[in-house]
This record gives structure tokens, C-alpha cells and sequence, in this order.
């Protein structure tokens, strides 16, 4: 894992992903491929921005003659593809992008993977791949659909998406699976569960929230605000990853998770109390179509197969994740201006 292509690297998790990398991998060479949609935010990684192990190339992963000259100037070992339409009620009014950006966009870098890596490429019957080379698609648990009361998401668990968003992550996943069956390809598929942390942007529920709080505005809370979700600091995310990159077996499929199941409408008064503000702030909205109601992550098998555990409590991230959002506050304001504010007003009222 020497020459890693990073797709999505300048939006929230493939930012905080760069960063980890540098500081865990010194020896590893970064290219960093994003179309810088609303969601990718070139200040994500300003502090970095002279790092020669780190090279930033806008442009967008449909495109396959960009990407194939990518692998032919930078020889790549590794891929790990974050690059996605990431936001489940931008999928309801544009469910067509998330199809060609996560579904097309996937074929084209497993397509680029395998031309490049193959040793025989133009033997359909040829397995055989360059030693050392890995191909990660990171994935959702909203591919598993919804749980009720009881039982978690394990690897097993049947995909059933509820959403145009969590259908095109399955789509990936699907085709990401039969370049494994049918060409070889060595592929490993994670599936994590909601990720909060820096650098996320304020239309997912934590720095929306935080954000609101900070500005006294209305905190909008869809529903009776007792859907559940399984949380997981971003940090642990990138070093699952980096463990499943170093240690997973090919063609598997790794759950990632930390076993920290809340409603949403705990964390948005953890939030207010941490932040010493009102409950009165709170606004129950209409729920979203289709919105599932809860998901839980089984983690039992990178935890026992790859050793993986996550580092941060609940608790510990919350903290460390709200104190970022209140030392950054012109990286908030530089986002919740202009275009997101038409947006905000689409979505909310
Ligand atoms: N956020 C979560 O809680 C969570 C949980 C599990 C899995 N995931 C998955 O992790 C990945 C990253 O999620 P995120 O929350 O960081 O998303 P994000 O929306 O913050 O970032 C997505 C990035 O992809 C880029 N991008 C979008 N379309 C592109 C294209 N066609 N070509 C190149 N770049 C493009 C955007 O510019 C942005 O920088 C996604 O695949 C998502 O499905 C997210």
C-alpha cells in the first residue's frame, strides 16, 4: 500500500481519511480524486496543501480516460473509493445523479483497476493480478434496509435498500462483487454505520445541529426524532479501513460499527445541553419519505478476524467533535453561505 488513489478525498470522510493516512503511513503516496460537488470543500484540506505526499486532482471519476491516465502516470497499488452522492433527501429529488455517480462511477474505477493490474488484460480467463494490489469500495449499512426492535446488520444479512441513495450504494457494491467473481478482481467491500466527526458537511444531523444551536436558529427534527442510528467517530472509520486494507481477505465484505445505538433525538439534546442552550429550539418537521427507522452493526467479524476495535467512546467523540465544530466556526461560515442556504430553505422550510 505504497501509491493509493483516494476518490472523494476532499469531502468528509476522504478528508479525514487523507489526513489519518498521512500521519499512520508516512511512506504512502496519495492522489486525491474529487469533482468538488457541493459536498467536496478544498479548505478539508488546506492544512495539507503542501505536503508532497498528497497530490489533489479535480476532476470526476465517470470520466475513464482521465482516470486510466491516472493509473498509467501514477501506478497505483491500492484504490479506496469514497467518492459518492452521499445525502439520502438529495436522492429523493435527484435519484438520477446517484445512479450514474455511484453506480457508473464504481464500474469505471474497478474497470480501470482491473486493466491496470491484470497481468494477462486481454485474457478473459485470466485471474492473475500484480501482488499487492486492492481495490476498497466504501460502503453503507443502509444497503441492509431497515431493522426492527431486535437484531443487528451482519455480512449476511440480505441487501433490501430503502432509498434511491442506499440503492445505488447496493448497485455498487453488486458490481464491485462480480468484478471479484467474474475477473478476480481483489476487491474488499466495508460497510460502515453513521459516521460523525470534523469536516462533515452541516446538512448531515451533527453539525447541523451543532451549527444551529451556535446561531440560535430552529433545530429541525424529522418525525418524532426516534429513528436509530449506530455511531461511529470518523477516526475509527479510517483505521478500519486501514485495517482492512493491510489485513482483509479478499472478495470479503467487513461491517464496520461501534456499537453506539441512538435516536435522533438524544444526540440533538446532548447537543443543546452541551452547548448550555434550550430544548425550546427544537422543531419537529415532517418525516422524510421512506426514512428507516433504525440500523445496528454487528462488528463481530473485523473484530475478531482483523483485530479492529474502535479507539473513542461515544462520549469521548461527541466532545471532541463538538469542540472541533466551536474552534472552526469560519470553516462553518464559509459553507452555510450562498448556495446551501437555498438549499436549507428547500429541504426545511
Ligand atoms: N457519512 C456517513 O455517515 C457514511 C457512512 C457509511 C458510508 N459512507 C460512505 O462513505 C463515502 C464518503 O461519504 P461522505 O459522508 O464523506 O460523503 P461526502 O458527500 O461528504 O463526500 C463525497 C465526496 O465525493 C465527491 N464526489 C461526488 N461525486 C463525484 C464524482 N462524480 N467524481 C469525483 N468525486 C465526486 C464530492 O465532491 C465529495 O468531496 C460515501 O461513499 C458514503 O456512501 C458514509
Amino acid at each position: 500500500m505504497n501509491r493509493i488513489l483516494i476518490t472523494g478525498g476532499a469531502g468528509f470522510i476522504g478528508s479525514n481519511f487523507v489526513h489519518y493516512m498521512l500521519q499512520r503511513f508516512p511512506e504512502a503516496q496519495l492522489v486525491n480524486l474529487d469533482a468538488l460537488t457541493y459536498a467536496g470543500n478544498l479548505e478539508n484540506l488546506a492544512d495539507i496543501a503542501s505536503d508532497p505526499r498528497h497530490r489533489f486532482v479535480h476532476g470526476d471519476i465517470r470520466d475513464a480516460a482521465l482516470v486510466n491516465r491516472l493509473f498509467d502516470e501514477f501506478d497505483f497499488d491500492t484504490v479506496v473509493h469514497f467518492a459518492a452522492e452521499s445525502h439520502v433527501d438529495r436522492s429523493i429529488t435527484e435519484p438520477e445523479l446517484f445512479l450514474t455517480t455511484n453506480v457508473v462511477g464504481t464500474q469505471t474505477l474497478l474497470e480501470a483497476a482491473k486493466r491496470h493490474w491484470k497481468i494477462a488484460p486481454d485474457d478473459k480467463y485470466s485471474r492473475e493480478y500484480r501482488p499487492g494490489v486492492r481495490y476498497l469500495q466504501v460502503s453503507t449499512d443502509e444497503v441492509y434496509g431497515a431493522l426492527g426492535r431486535e437484531g443487528k446488520f451482519t455480512e449476511t444479512t440480505p441487501i433490501s435498500p430503502n432509498s434511491p441513495y442506499s440503492a445505488s450504494k447496493a448497485g455498487a457494491d453488486l458490481v464491485v462483487r462480480a468484478y471479484h467473481e467474474t475477473f478476480g478482481l481483489p476487491v474488499s467491500i466495508t460497510r460502515c454505520s453513521n459516521n460523525y466527526g470534523p469536516y462533515q458537511f452541516p446538512e448531515k444531523l451533527i453539525p447541523l445541529m451543532i451549527h444551529n444551536c451556535q446561531t440560535d436558529q430552529p433545530l429541525p427534527v424529522y418525525g418524532d426524532g426516534m429513528q436509530i442510528r449506530d455511531w461511529l467517530y470518523v477516526e475509527d472509520h479510517c483505521s478500519a479501513i486501514a485495517t482492512v486494507l493491510e489485513k482483509g481477505r479478499p472478495g470479503e465484505v467487513y461491517n464496520i460499527g461501534g456499537n453506539n445505538e441512538k435516536a435522533n433525538i438524544e444526540i440533538v439534546k446532548l447537543i443543546i445541553h452541551s452547548l448550555g442552550k434550550s430544548e425550546d429550539l427544537i422543531k419537529y418537521v415532517k418525516d422524510r419519505p421512506g426514512h428507516d427507522r433504525r440500523y445496528a452493526i454487528d462488528n463481530g467479524k473485523i473484530t475478531s478476524e482483523l483485530g479492529w476495535k474502535p479507539a473513542y467512546t461515544f462520549e469521548d467523540g461527541m466532545a471532541k467533535t463538538i469542540a472541533w465544530y466551536m474552534e472552526h466556526t469560519e470553516w462553518m461560515e464559509h459553507i452555510t453561505s450562498g448556495a446551501y442556504q437555498s438549499y436549507y430553505q428547500k429541504m426545511y422550510g
